[in-house]
């Protein structure tokens, strides 16, 4: 599904990806725990073709993703990823369904199906009758599962997750966590997440440690 061989990446003179290895299979939930600076962010960047690597390779879904072009890359993350970062991102004029869409008209999907296949994620995450609420309208927890619904929504092969609950209560996060594992299950997804959560890391499928610029 995903295979990363020998990333690195510099800024200036500061060396912080050093030849990082990683193979993820299909359905796999793999945690990224490490100290603050460590690289563990600019590593699912690279991972999730937001940014380029000096060097190393990768392929996603059976693609040499860095051998496509920025336009092509575009496309290509639009269609295979999802990301769900710690500040949900979500747009605060749109409603949840709206916010849902997006990736979906971006992939060109006629609205009616990208509503009606948000408006079944929505459901499916237990926010039927948040959908028409903005943002601001919504509990830290709902706005953070209208995330999930927004990555998914182009069934993605994997979702990259940065800190999906640093800014969440316990009880909110212990939720999300439920529901990664219950999408895993129910759709196939692999979750690639960066968490400070030590009860996250423990319940994922491998927990890897970054030190020292690598895994
Ligand atoms: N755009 C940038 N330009 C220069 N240095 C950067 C840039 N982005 C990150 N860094 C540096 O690279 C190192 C790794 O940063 P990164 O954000 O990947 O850490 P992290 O492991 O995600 O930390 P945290 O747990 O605090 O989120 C840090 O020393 C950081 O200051
Ligand atoms: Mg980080």
């Amino acid at each position: 599904m995903i295979k990363a061989s020998n990333i690195t990446k510099s800024y200036g003179n500061l060396q912080v990806l050093r030849g990082v290895d990683l193979h993820v299979g299909k359905g796999e939930i793999v945690s990224i725990v490490g100290k603050s600076g460590a690289g563990k962010s600019t590593l699912l960047h690279i991972l999730g073709t937001l940014g380029r690597p000096d060097g190393g390779h990768l392929t996603i879904d059976g693609k040499d993703v860095f051998s496509l072009t920025d336009r092509q890359l575009a496309a290509f993350r639009n269609q295979h990823i999802g990301f769900v970062f710690q500040f949900h991102h979500l747009l605060p004029e749109f409603t949840a369904l709206e916010n849902v869409c997006i990736p979906a008209y971006i992939a060109k999907t006629e609205p009616e199906v990208a509503k009606r296949k948000a408006m079944e994620l929505l459901t499916y995450l237990g926010l039927a009758d948040r959908a028409e609420h903005k943002p601001n309208q919504m509990s830290g927890g709902e706005q953070q599962r209208v995330a999930v619904a927004r990555a998914l929504i182009n069934s993605p092969a994997v979702v990259f997750a940065d800190e999906p609950t640093g800014n969440l209560d316990s009880g909110s996060s212990e939720e999300l966590h439920k529901l990664l594992f219950q999408l895993r299950d129910d759709f196939g997804q692999s979750f690639i997440i960066v968490t400070h959560n030590e009860e996250l890391a423990r319940i994922s499928d491998r927990r890897l440690e970054m030190v020292d610029g690598v895994l």
